[in-house]
């Protein structure tokens, strides 16, 4: 499996799927053993210009763990010459330079698309503006259902919050139309629901969707809920029923199904809730160093 720039879910098949999975598998064996040497020689550059905790900490993580180097700057919106108006282009073309591979967040939807476009080393979209994608957050969700449904053919999805800016959950049901049966339950107000790019998609793929506006109505039929955050109310400590996942919503959750969440949470999910075994958050964000250790692997050795 070679891999380059990775910029949006839909560059990547099932069974470069499968085999990004299976080699993330046996990176388990490597963090276990407390990393490898084998990429030593290898720089990974960071560049974001929007905040992030896991993102950026479990790219740092992966690259040390296969012995690998980082340079970064704490935020490239403040401490690069970015501040002096150099380009986007400018910059990549500079940092390329001095790395093998570029991580970067931007605010622009397309900003990676930019950046590869002129890059001579590979670039990882780690998130692009509101209503844009993340892709390797997408791989790392997809692959924490594999791993905990065992299959991904069939499986219904909720997927809740502000669907229509949130990148996560854009390109994770980019992701989910590849396989065969899936069932899609977009949970969001009216305002906030999935816009025309990826319905236009699942149509012309033939994926079941459906629109919805409650996820008490729809929470007894799915395997999966894929909660996120509903950005218009944050801060304003409102709990929007119908989108809030509580003690009282995991009574009418299946036995089998899990709840997810990409983190941060704001209050979309009650604490409480963690306890339960199908609250899976914070498996999944241990699975994002195992999937961003394979990416890297699957960059370097494919060059
Ligand atoms: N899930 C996610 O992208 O988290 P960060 O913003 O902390 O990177």
């Amino acid at each position: 499996m070679k891999l380059h720039h990775i910029i949006e879910s839909q560059q990547f098949t099932v069974p470069v799927l499968m085999e990004l999975f299976n080699l993330a598998d046996s990176m388990e064996r490597i963090v276990a053993r407390g990393g490898t040497r084998d990429y030593s020689n290898k720089i990974m550059a960071l560049l974001f210009y929007e905040h992030s905790t896991r993102t950026r900490f479990s790219f740092e993580s992966a690259m040390m763990r296969l012995g690998g180097k980082v340079i970064a700057t704490e935020s490239a919106a403040e401490f690069s010459s970015f501040t002096h108006g150099e380009s986007l282009e400018d910059t990549v073309r500079v940092v390329g330079d001095y790395s093998d591979v570029i991580v970067m967040r931007h605010y622009e939807v397309g900003g990676a698309a930019r950046a590869a476009a002129i890059s001579a080393v590979p670039v990882i979209n780690a998130g692009d503006g509101k209503g844009g994608q993340h892709p390797t957050q997408a791989l790392l969700d997809l692959y924490t259902i594999h791993r905990e449904i065992k299959t991904i053919d069939g499986v219904k999805v909720a997927l809740v919050g502000n669907l229509a800016e949130g990148r996560t959950v854009r390109s994770l049901a980019y992701l989910l139309g590849k396989f065969e049966r899936v069932k899609l339950y977009f949970v969001a107000p009216k305002p906030l629901q999935m816009q025309e790019d990826i319905i236009h998609y699942l149509n012309n793929h033939k994926v079941w969707f459906t629109q919805e506006e409650n996820l008490r109505e729809i929470i007894n039929e799915v395997d999966v809920v894929y909660m996120t955050r509903l950005e218009a109310t944050e801060g304003e400590g409102m709990r929007p029923s119908g989108f809030f996942m509580d003690e009282s919503l995991m009574k009418l959750l299946p036995k089998k199904a899990i709840v997810m969440h990409p983190l941060p949470r704001a209050n979309e999910i009650s604490p409480g809730v963690d306890a339960d075994h199908r609250a899976v958050y914070f498996r999944q964000t241990r699975n994002g160093i195992l999937v961003r250790m394979a990416l890297l692997v699957s960059i370097f050795d494919g060059r």
